[in-house]
């Protein structure tokens, strides 16, 4: 079998066999096929798609890539969670703890930094110290201790998507259904839990802009988790704006902290809640969402899931004093607003864009090998529905260089549709529950 044949059938729009899907895996993780070759692999499906046969198929090969996680030594039900990427989404750092505190143990893989989207890892390592490169022991023995372990990609679990997805973040092949399927089912079978929450994004700011596209892709993905055996529910929320109003990654981790102190965002909370209450349903911690709710209300209130958090920084090496003083995270140099150029009403937010914002202040990468700045990014002042008066702030931009900030503040401007009329109130949050 040849690499070069592989590339051929795909860009003519044939359906790849699972041999050939196997053998493009094995190689690439092995660094026998290199990366212009699978750059153009992935080039070709994005533009010919794949068909449900191939993408399982990529997903199993991408699973297997390195070993399966066998979390039996964990008692009680392992549920993950995974988002399919969104701006300002920092979910993973306050529901974690959230229903870690609950008692469902928490055994998850994170990813970095992908296209205009943030990463958890990244974000993590914001606390100083902190590191998500551990060994899979420490990984059960911390699940086993303290209620949650969070582990990058190493080489030993789905190494494939490792690489696949640092490479795809800067070939500009991220949103395409079955990459994003395979990629984040690869990781989460390998990871080992029993039950997986999808938090599955559409809107401006996600990868599936269109909200049918976001069901067919929350629909694969379940799927493929329930052929596997794992229970798998899939929330799909609205991303057509920023979650919470911090996007940036040590900022983001501050309101994440302020969320667990009882002062979230509105939406943020919302969402926390939801996909927390599915977690605690899988995890068999609660009958109904009312009463998971309750108690996912509760572990914030009496400071419980905010005790957690500061555990979990603590044995994955990262300073914990940071989460009772987040002054410690990194922080940026110069914090300038935005001032609004006209009066009226926020009509539309182009939410990748603020995504993109972040990144031109260095929060992102350019290349694989980019080192990315932790305290760059916004606050978002004003969101779709609010009212603003010529002058007023619409964001604060937080930078460490000059040039990057009126980068930044041009295009924030232009994402942003300020008119006259009032716009009608938006639906809430969650869109469906699969
Ligand atoms: N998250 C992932 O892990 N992979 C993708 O492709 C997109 C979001």
């Amino acid at each position: 079998m040849r690499m070069y044949d592989i590339i051929m059938k795909k860009r003519n729009g044939g359906e790849l066999s699972k041999e050939a899907i196997d053998f493009f895996i094995e190689g690439y993780t092995k660094g026998e096929i290199p990366d212009y070759q699978v750059s153009a692999l992935m080039m070709a499906i994005y533009f010919q798609k794949m068909t449900k046969a191939e993408t399982h198929a990529l997903t199993m090969a991408m699973a297997h890539s390195g070993d399966m996680l066998d979390l039996s030594a964990i008692k009680g039900i392992k549920v993950d969670k995974h988002s399919t990427g969104g701006v300002g989404d920092k979910i993973s750092l306050a529901l974690t703890p959230m229903v870690a505190t609950c008692g469902i143990p928490v055994a998850k893989m994170s990813g970095r930094g992908l296209g205009h989207t943030g990463g958890t890892i990244d974000k993590l390592e914001s606390f100083p110290g902190f590191s998500t490169s551990i060994s899979t022991d420490q990984f059960i023995e911390n699940v086993n201790r303290i209620g949650i372990a969070i582990m990058g990609q190493t080489a030993d679990l789905a190494p494939a998507d490792k690489k696949l997805y640092a490479l795809r973040d800067v070939t500009a092949t991220v949103d395409n259904m079955s990459l994003i399927a395979s990629s984040i089912m690869s990781k989460k079978l390998a990871a080992g839990a029993d039950a997986i929450v999808l938090d599955v994004k559409t809107g401006s700011g996600a990868f599936m802009k269109k909200e049918e596209d976001a069901l067919a892709l929350a629909h694969e993905m379940v799927d493929i988790g329930n052929a596997a055996g794992r229970r798998t529910i899939a929330v799909i929320s609205d991303m057509d704006q920023p979650l919470g109003r911090a996007v940036g990654n040590a900022l983001e981790v501050k309101e994440a902290i302020a969320t667990l102190q009882g002062q979230g965002p509105e939406d943020f909370v919302e969402l926390c809640l939801t996909l927390g209450s599915q977690m605690l349903l899988a995890g068999g911690k609660a009958q109904t969402t009312e009463e998971a709710r309750q108690k996912l209300e509760a572990v914030i209130a009496d400071g419980s899931a905010l005790k957690k958090l500061a555990s979990f920084v603590e044995a994955q090496g990262g300073d914990s004093a940071a989460v009772y003083d987040p002054e410690l995270l990194p922080k940026a140099t110069i914090i300038q607003p935005v001032p609004a150029p006209q009066s009226g009403f926020v009509q539309q937010i182009a939410c990748d864009e603020i995504g993109i914002c972040s990144l031109l202040l260095g929060g992102g990468r350019e290349t694989k090998e980019s080192e990315i700045d932790l305290s760059v990014g916004l606050i978002l002042e004003k969101k779709v529905g609010d009212p603003v008066e010529k002058g007023e702030p619409l964001a604060f931009l937080h930078g460490n260089d000059s040039r990057k900030l009126e980068a930044a503040e041009k295009r924030f401007l232009a994402a942003y549709r300020i008119s006259e009329e009032k716009p009608e109130k938006r639906s809430g949050i969650i869109k469906h529950i699969i």
